[in-house]
Formats: C-alpha cells, sequence, structure tokens
C-alpha cells in the first residue's frame, strides 16, 4: 500500500470505545455517498475516466511542450489548486526554476492583484507562451479577467489565427455557458470538466491531467494510484479501512473541542498539496456553522514560527501529519576538521534522515504538549503516490462531511463575497437588485467611518 494511517500516537487521546461508536455513523454516511448522487463522479473515474479525452490530453501536452516554454494555466480554487499541488508534489517546489523543467507552469486568475499578474505579463513579452483557462462554470470573475487580459496579449503577440493553436480552455461541456461559447466561437480546443464532478474533486479530469501532464507527470500512473485507493478504500469497515478511519478520527477530534485540523509536512514540496487540501476540506466541510478548520505547516520551516503555537497555544488543535519516507536525494552532512560549529556530530547522516528525527521529536514533544496527531505515511513524492494521496482524502471527505451532518459538495457561502463585490462595482442584473445592495453596503461602509 502507498499510503498509511498510524494512529499510535492518539492512544492517550481516543479510547476504543469512541471508535466504536462511530462505527454506525460511517456506515450511513457510506450509504449516503454511494447512494445515487449527481456529484459523486470521482468515486469511479479512477476507472471510469473518458479514455478518448484521456489520450487528447496527453496529445494536447506533448504540442505545448513543443510550442511554448511558459504555459500559464488560468483558474481559482477547484480549478487550479489541484494542478499546482501535483506538479510541485512530483517535480519538486522548485519545478519552475530548474532549467531542464520547460515550459514552466505559471499559474494566473488565482486572485485579482496586479502586481502578480503584471509578473506574469512580463513573461509573455520574453517567452514563448501558450494558455490553459480552466472554469467549470465558466463565470468566475478571477479567472475570467486573467484571461481576457492575458487573451489579449497572446494575440497581439502571434496573431489572432496563431493564437487559436496556443489557447485551451477546460470547462463544461455545455455549449451556452460563457466559456465554451467563447470556445467555439474562437476556435480553441476545449476539454471536459464533467457534469458530475465538483471543482475541488476534479484534480484526475482534465482540469488538472493537462497542466499536470505539460508538466512532465505521467497521468497514467497517477490514474493507477487512484484506481489501487478505488480498491483499497472501497470496503465499509472501519477497522481496515483506514480512509474511514481517518474521517471518523477527524470528527471525533472535532466532539472534544479540537476544532482546527493542522495539515504538517517535513517537505516544502508538500505546500501546495496542504493547500488542496485546506481548500477541499474547508469548502466541503465548512458550513451550516460547523466544520474543522483545516490550517497547514511545513516543519521545521515553521516550528520556528507557528510551532511555539502548537506546543503552548490554546488546545483546540490537532495535528495530521504526512510522513513522507523517503526522498529523491540523498544529501550528507561533511565532515569538518574544524568543527567550529560543532556539527561533526552529524557528520555522515543524511538530511533525510536528519529530518525524519525532527519529525519523530515533535510528534513526541506536541503530544506530549496535549496536541493529538495522526500520521499519514507516504512511500514517496511520484506520480502513482499523488493518484493514490489524491482519492484517500476525496473520501475521506466524502465520508467525513455526511458523519457531519453537511453536504460535502456545494459551497453556498462562496456566493456572499461575490454579491458584495458585484454590487459594488455596479454589475448590471435584470431586476435592479444590485443597485439596491450597493445602496445599503455604501450606507453600511459610510456608518463603519463615523
Ligand atoms: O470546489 C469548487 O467547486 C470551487 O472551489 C471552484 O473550483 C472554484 O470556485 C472555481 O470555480 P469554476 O471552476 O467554476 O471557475
Amino acid at each position: 500500500m502507498a499510503l498509511r494511517l498510524q494512529t499510535k500516537f492518539l492512544k492517550s487521546f481516543v479510547g476504543t470505545h469512541e471508535y466504536e461508536a462511530m462505527k454506525p455513523l460511517v456506515e450511513a454516511a457510506h450509504k449516503t455517498l454511494n447512494s445515487p448522487n449527481k456529484w459523486t463522479g470521482w468515486l469511479d473515474l479512477p476507472v471510469n475516466y473518458d479514455k478518448e479525452e484521456f489520450s487528447n490530453i496527453k496529445k494536447a501536452a506533448s504540442n505545448i511542450q513543443k510550442m511554448c516554454d511558459a504555459f500559464i494555466v488560468i483558474g481559482i480554487g477547484g480549478s487550479y489548486l489541484g494542478a499546482r499541488a501535483a506538479i510541485e508534489f512530483v517535480k519538486g517546489a522548485s519545478y519552475n526554476t530548474m532549467p531542464k523543467n520547460t515550459p514552466g507552469v505559471y499559474f494566473a486568475g488565482n486572485s485579482i492583484d496586479p502586481d502578480y499578474l503584471s509578473s506574469l505579463i512580463q513573461l509573455c513579452e520574453t517567452k514563448d507562451v501558450c494558455l490553459n483557462v480552466i472554469s467549470k462554470s465558466g463565470t468566475t470573475t478571477e479567472p475570467a479577467i486573467a484571461f481576457r487580459i492575458l487573451k489579449e496579449i497572446v494575440e497581439k503577440k502571434y496573431g489572432v489565427e496563431e493564437s487559436k493553436k496556443r489557447i485551451f480552455v477546460t470547462t463544461d461541456k455545455n455549449p451556452a455557458t460563457a466559456l465554451k461559447a467563447l470556445a467555439l466561437n474562437e476556435g480553441y480546443e476545449t476539454f471536459v470538466v464533467p457534469d458530475n464532478i465538483g471543482g475541488r474533486y476534479s484534480v484526475l479530469t482534465a482540469v488538472g491531467l493537462l497542466p499536470i501532464a505539460v508538466a512532465g507527470c505521467d497521468i497514467d500512473k497517477m490514474m493507477k494510484g487512484a484506481a489501487q485507493a478505488r480498491l483499497d478504500f472501497a470496503e465499509c469497515d472501519m477497522d481496515k479501512n483506514d480512509c474511514y478511519k481517518y474521517a471518523a478520527i477527524r470528527n471525533i477530534m472535532l466532539a472534544k473541542g479540537k476544532t482546527m485540523e493542522l495539515y504538517a509536512s517535513y517537505k516544502p514540496d508538500m505546500l501546495s498539496t496542504s493547500e488542496w487540501l485546506k481548500q477541499l476540506y474547508g469548502e466541503s466541510e465548512g458550513k451550516d456553522n460547523k466544520g474543522l478548520f483545516p490550517a497547514s505547516v511545513v516543519y521545521s520551516t515553521d516550528l520556528h514560527s507557528l510551532g511555539q503555537y502548537v506546543q503552548e497555544g490554546m488546545r483546540n488543535i490537532f495535528e495530521t501529519v504526512i510522513d513522507v519516507q523517503n526522498s529523491r536525494s540523498s544529501i550528507c552532512v561533511p565532515f569538518d576538521e574544524k568543527n567550529t560549529d560543532g556539527l561533526n556530530f552529524l557528520s555522515g547522516k543524511t538530511l533525510h534522515e536528519i529530518n525524519r528525527t525532527a519529525f519523530l521529536g515533535t510528534i513526541l514533544a506536541h503530544t506530549e504538549g496535549g496536541v493529538p496527531n495522526i500520521v499519514i505515511e507516504v512511500d514517496a513524492l511520484d506520480e502513482e503516490n499523488f493518484g493514490y494521496f489524491v482519492y484517500f482524502f476525496e473520501k475521506a471527505c466524502g465520508i467525513s462531511g455526511f458523519i457531519l451532518g453537511v453536504n460535502p459538495f456545494d459551497q453556498p457561502g462562496v456566493e456572499a463575497y461575490k454579491k458584495n463585490m458585484f454590487a459594488l462595482l455596479s454589475k448590471p442584473d435584470a431586476n435592479g437588485e444590485n443597485l439596491k445592495r450597493k445602496q445599503l453596503l455604501e450606507e453600511k461602509l459610510e456608518l463603519l467611518n463615523k
């Protein structure tokens, strides 16, 4: 198995009877997740994916690799985080800085900040560029703005006809949706976000796979890993199914007042994977005034920052440590005759060994300090393990959400900021609601200024 749940550090925090009490809830969640549902296409995706689309993704990726040295992926939330996580997991967080890695993969449309976009615009001046705009709804403001700006730049640089070959669109298949209509109009190659897969569960569709393949990752291996996880975590038996057990433990923690789950890893290459986890769990469970708050740290970096809080701050935290058991590189601490830095006691040891010792020392200190620790062991950071990891956490999220009693597949709360922003920006609407809201918001802001 590529991933294992390790519960030995929970012994003093969770009793056997507490696991037993979760079993009926897990069974009910399993039934709900497996009953016909318009959002669970990702459950069988590792075996039931569109093979023709998959082969088109590989062809497009290979063309893109020949055409450009900067591939700009435009998307936000579930239409962005998975691809970034996968590329950094498999190829390393420094992917874009290594000259051998071409094309570089850059991300736009995940904010509205002009300074960030400006640096990508400068990139377009010096590099050969292709764009991939990704939006299931086709109407999300952040990527739509970035695409409008970058499309104009690409068209100026290459001309409208040549640009058609350099722009790729991943969106809903419905020709009536804004982005699909635009793609059809302009003649761009398109890829589909399946109807029954929501944004944050879509990394193993074209949403993630095209950028991931462009970065030179083997997407066959990724699907193979996910398919293995689908088999390994199918059975509704909490004692044998680590995925279900993890979902249960999260809910045990929440019931004990541990309201924050801190994803910890010891590898900067896991940073974006933690961002993906935070979005998956935060957007799936944070509703109806319930849910764990997902946060993340990279140790040992954050042992010199948030580590203090974890050790001695409010006791409302538990940690889920992703313990990657192998490293890609082997670097040793050299011997130094003078030993002025006093480090010769480490000479000959690998950084991997020392990092793992930091993990052991930290977990013992944190559990001693009253912070329960779940450990998820991962063999290595490669394609197969990424596919396996994604499936494990997606399924655990579905089960955990149903145990909690929320719908893990919607995100109604995301609309609130959009309504205000559109009203303040005077977005035209049929019934004049935006104008009324704008007046109310402006009055509110005026009162706050007094
Ligand atoms: O998980 C989700 O559904 C969201 O995070 C979406 O992915 C995000 O809001 C972007 O939506 P869209 O792909 O429609 O632009």
